[in-house]
């Protein structure tokens, strides 16, 4: 693994708690500068507070069910950034667990895909012409590996779809310098794990920066974050 992140610009959707706070804080260790987003941009005040006196921070709002946001949050990434050279597609939502897992609701699916599909693969799109122009980009998309759970199956297949989306695209970025690849964080304590996970947040690092070292050749792998957790 060779790629420097020094000076290069990440935007990571959902920095303000949780893992994409930690991918955040692990990029910015690194020297790369950082476009933060959440859905309201004083959920990152804290965070840009912390990080700027290590990197160049800029802060983004946007509600990702809402297509018009997305769009102006991959305009404003850009206009803040000198173009987006690393992108975490981290945010996303878990609908309510449903005990009979019958009644998962048709809402539930849109929600779910709305924002853990559409978005990111949007965000992907609106990102890569200039990642492709400068053959250079590093795109992570953050899925999970929730299974046997069908009360969780509108979040689980939105999980599902974006691995689809990333295996299929990735036979078209062969020999660009743009990479795609997914990290599963693992089941870790945040408002979405919830407190009954076995890992705190901080054991994403340092595995959740390494679909974002990889070389050129490496695409549509999975990473587990908990694959090196306390090395
Ligand atoms: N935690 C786990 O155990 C676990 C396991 C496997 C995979 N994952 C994946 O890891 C990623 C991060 O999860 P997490 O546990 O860190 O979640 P989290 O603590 O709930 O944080 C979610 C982040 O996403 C943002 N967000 C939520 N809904 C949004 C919306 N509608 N529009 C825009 N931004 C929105 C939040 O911003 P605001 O602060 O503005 O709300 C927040 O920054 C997700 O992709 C999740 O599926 C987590």
């Amino acid at each position: 693994m060779s790629v420097e992140l020094r000076g290069k610009w990440a935007l990571v959707t959902g920095a303000s708690r949780g893992i994409g706070r930690e991918i955040a804080r692990g990029l910015a260790a690194k020297g790369c500068n950082l476009v933060l987003h959440s859905r309201a941009r004083k959920h990152c005040a804290a965070l840009e507070r912390e990080l700027c006196k290590q990197v160049k921070v800029a802060l983004v709002g946007a509600e990702l069910s809402i297509e018009g946001e997305v769009d102006r949050l991959v305009a404003e990434a850009l206009a803040k950034s000198r173009g987006i050279d690393v992108l975490y597609n981290n945010a996303a939502i878990m609908t309510t667990y449903r005990q009979n897992y019958a009644k998962v609701t048709a809402d539930d699916y849109r929600q779910s895909f709305e924002v853990n599909v559409i978005a990111p693969i949007r965000i992907t799109h609106g990102l890569l012409p200039s990642m492709l122009a400068k053959k250079f980009g590093r795109i992570v998309q953050v899925t999970s590996g929730i299974r046997d759970e069908p009360e969780l199956m509108a979040y689980a297949a939105s999980k599902a779809a974006l691995d689809k989306f990333v295996r299929d695209t990735v036979v078209k970025l062969a020999g660009t310098g743009v990479t795609m690849n997914l990290l599963d964080p693992g089941w870790v304590r945040t408002d979405l794990g919830g407190p009954k996970a076995p890992n705190p947040v901080e054991s994403v690092l340092p595995g959740a920066l390494v679909p974002a070292l990889v070389d050129d050749d490496v695409q549509g792998q999975w990473f587990s974050a908990q694959d090196h957790a306390g090395k």
